[in-house]
């Protein structure tokens, strides 16, 4: 049994952790324990670290040694003397926040529920169990619906929660924060994973100490700058021990992660939308529903950690037909052209990208009415067939007739001054009355909000849909939200516009997922500006950057991996030297680090030298032999992001099959040779090893691969790479 409901007692387990909660004599619903598989014993002293403690506060004349500030609580409401950051902030109709939650009941779902107009896991194999927990107000009729699964094979806790307005009146939630986890422990560390445009999610160790450190975005969308998912650590957790905590919020608009230290040196862990900027009115009978958290612990470092988020994402995030198959490779027009093509020029690129054996060509920026440059048309989702030079179907049967596919980009989300439907509906445009609004990459936003945008957008993109053979969609978002403001909302709720924008996102790639189960949607915001789990739900991968440098991609990808499967980034083997950072590449390298994504190419194929068009076939010839266990293998980082060569590799769930990449990051003259230790592997089994595609003549053990290592001398200069592979015999 994964749940148990035991009198007082609530207890989650998946293979290797437990979750356990308890309704104290108070009537609260205290969080007792998270961490390693308890096997049946209860934390129940963990409870009571609330007694005992200097100025207690209560109500109730009996408990007055119980102070909510102190007690570790599942989840609590402001005004009510826990003067930790707490989740749920309510305004009632009468004007007061005073908030008192108290357990009411607990049960068994027989399966775990969809959350309305959000993104969330899936159940589908039917494994998971579901408890959902009632808390209720002391005095007024507002509850508070605490949803709990367990994947166990996983070990995932997904957790989620919804607020029902009873009370009569209408009232407004000014903070609906997703989760709160009371840590009995206080040494931890706190990663998150920061940025900027061309240099996302790179991993950011702090010490917690006496603080609260925080991970936030309240750009819109889930941003460069920061990421929903961050992990909480013992100070000497490693790749390969010491025990940690992920949490990966299931949502792509404004966020915060948070972790304080208490008085009593107990810590206290949020997550959820920013309650800044965000207020949502709930008149009597309606109920709000916060996103999921997809919480997870290993005891065993951040590479396990990784793999249970590999997987559940892999197999219970992703949906249709792309979830687990090969993904198309890709060549993309847009580091070839930019905005400067003809129908004639792709084509010549695309029969290069079917000789190197890419599958699908992908048109994007600047197909569509007037666009020339990045100042007009967004907005206009119709064919410019002049720049073009032949209506798209033309276009997209000759590559047909290559055997390749074709996909399309769009910018849903945005609109250009310059276009028919800005002269349209001006009011449709995120910006507050008598202010203009804020220019980013030369655009506005779409208020998102306003369900009339949606279909008019959805409308628009359907038109090319149904007439065109597409099957592959780019969808891009250029820019953060500023002048956050909405027509079609009256004044008093003007809070509620980035929430509802992200539900119309959500909305919008629903439907284009429905209607359309044959096109893969691939997600961009000027790069990785927006990857997170929610979007993931409906683009099962994400252009991991706008910097396809493959030396700043090392670290970006390295980030990106602790949480996010490889199949989720898109990666491209670029031009040398690169269009961002000038440096040049080998092509081998630029191959190799593509190749830990979903492969591709973003380059005139028509200007490469023969040797480079010999060299990228066999470079796609070996990743489609290798697809299934980059896609669907374990992924080990063997290096640290830091280190002079950098390393990671794929183990098949089987170990029969793995493959390894390095790559020298700072030459390496008269510095020891590189010795690299491999993991995953199995350690009663000889392996035939392969560099590079030389054979050795030698069987390896799986110990000695692991436990000594292989002498690496095929790279030694900056940027130099090199591929090892494994078999079982
Ligand atoms: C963004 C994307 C790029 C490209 C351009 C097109 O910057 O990240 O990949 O699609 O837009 O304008």
């Amino acid at each position: 049994m994964s749940v148990s409901i035991n009198e007082n007692i609530i207890t989650l387990n998946t293979k290797n952790t437990t979750y356990q909660m308890a309704v104290n004599e108070n009537g609260y619903l205290a969080h007792l324990y998270y961490g390693a598989a308890l096997n049946g014993a209860v934390a129940i002293e963990r409870g009571k670290v609330g007694y005992h403690t200097g100025l207690p506060l209560a109500y109730d004349s009996k408990s007055r040694e119980l102070s909510p500030d102190v007690c570790p609580l599942e989840y609590s409401a402001y005004g009510s003397g826990d003067f930790r950051t707490t989740p749920l902030k309510v305004c009632f109709a009468d004007g007061s926040s005073v908030c008192e939650l108290r357990f009411v009941k607990a049960e068994m779902l027989a399966s775990k529920p969809e959350l309305s107009g959000l993104p969330a896991l899936h159940d589908s194999d039917n494994k998971s169990q579901t408890v959902e927990i009632c808390l209720k107000d002391k005095i007024l009729d507002l509850r508070v619906y605490l949803m709990y699964t367990a994947f166990e094979e996983e070990d995932v806790i997904a957790r989620s929660v919804r607020i029902e307005n009873h009370t009569g009146k209408d009232i407004v939630l000014e903070s609906v924060l997703t989760t709160c986890i009371d840590n009995y422990e206080d040494e931890f560390d706190f990663i998150a994973f920061k940025g900027r445009p061309h240099f996302e999610r790179h991993l950011s160790r702090t010490s917690l100490g006496d603080l609260k450190i925080t991970s936030e975005s309240k750009r819109g969308s889930s941003s460069h700058q920061d990421n929903p998912f961050v992990i909480v650590c013992s100070k000497d957790c490693t790749e390969t021990a010491g025990d940690c905590f992920g949490s990966a919020l299931v949502y792509s608009g404004n966020f915060t992660a948070s972790m304080e230290k208490t008085q009593i040196g107990t810590s206290r862990f949020v997550m959820g939308i920013h309650p800044e900027n965000f207020s949502f009115k709930l008149k009597n009978g309606q109920s709000f529903q916060a996103p999921e958290v997809i919480h997870s612990f290993s005891s065993k470092g951040f590479e396990k950690l990784s793999h249970n988020y590999h997987n559940i994402i892999r197999n219970h995030l992703f949906r249709g037909k792309y979830a687990l198959a090969q993904r198309p490779i890709l060549i993309n027009n847009w580091e070839a052209t930019y905005f400067n093509f003809t129908a004639d020029k792709l084509l010549a690129i695309a029969k290069e990208a079917q000789r190197i054996g890419a599958d699908t060509f992908v048109l994007d920026d600047g197909w569509f009415l007037g666009r020339k440059g990045d100042n007009s048309s967004l907005g206009d989702w119709f064919v410019d067939e002049e720049k073009l030079g032949c209506p798209l179907n033309v276009l997209i049967s000759k590559i047909g007739e290559l055997g390749m596919k074709f996909g399309l980009w769009f910018e849903p989300e945005c609109i250009s001054e310059n276009s028919n439907l800005y002269r349209a509906h001006p009011e449709w445009v995120l910006q507050a009355p008598a202010r203009p609004g804020m220019l980013g990459r030369k655009q506005w936003v779409l208020d998102m909000s306003n369900p009339k945008v949606v279909d008019k957008i959805f409308e628009m993109m359907s038109n090319i849909l149904d007439n065109n053979n597409i099957e592959y969609i780019k969808w891009d978002f250029n820019r953060y939200l500023t002048d956050v403001y909405s027509t079609a909302l009256p004044a008093n709720r003007q809070g509620e516009v980035h929430h509802r924008y992200v539900l119309g996102v959500y909305n919008l790639l629903e439907r284009i997922n429905k209607n359309y189960p044959n096109v893969l949607i691939e997600g961009c915001a000027s790069g990785g500006g927006r990857f997170d789990c929610g979007m993931l739900y409906y683009s099962p991968q994400f252009w991991a950057s706008d910097n396809t440098d493959p030396m700043d991609r090392l670290a970006i990808q390295y980030g990106t991996s602790f949480c996010y499967p490889v199949i989720s980034m898109g990666s491209h083997v670029t031009a040398s030297p690169n269009h961002v950072t000038k440096r040049a590449t080998p092509i081998k390298t630029r191959s190799n680090v593509a190749m830990a994504g979903t492969f591709g190419f973003e380059l005139d194929l028509t200007t490469l030298t023969g040797a480079d068009i010999e060299t990228l076939c066999s470079e796609t010839e070996f990743y489609k032999r290798n697809s299934e266990l980059i896609r669907l293998g374990d992924y080990y980082r063997l290096t640290n992001d830091s280190s002079r060569h950098i390393a990671w590799q794929f183990v098949s769930k089987d170990k029969s099959q793995a493959l390894a990449v390095l790559v020298q990051k700072t030459t390496r003259v008269n510095y020891k040779p590189i010795i690299q230790k491999f993991r995953g592997l199995d350690s009663n089994a000889k392996y035939c090893v392969t560099i590079d595609g030389e054979k050795c003549e030698q069987l390896y053990s799986g110990t000695a691969l692991m436990e000594v290592g292989l002498g690496i001398r095929t790279i030694k200069y900056e940027s130099e790479s090199t591929r090892i592979e494994f078999q079982k015999v």
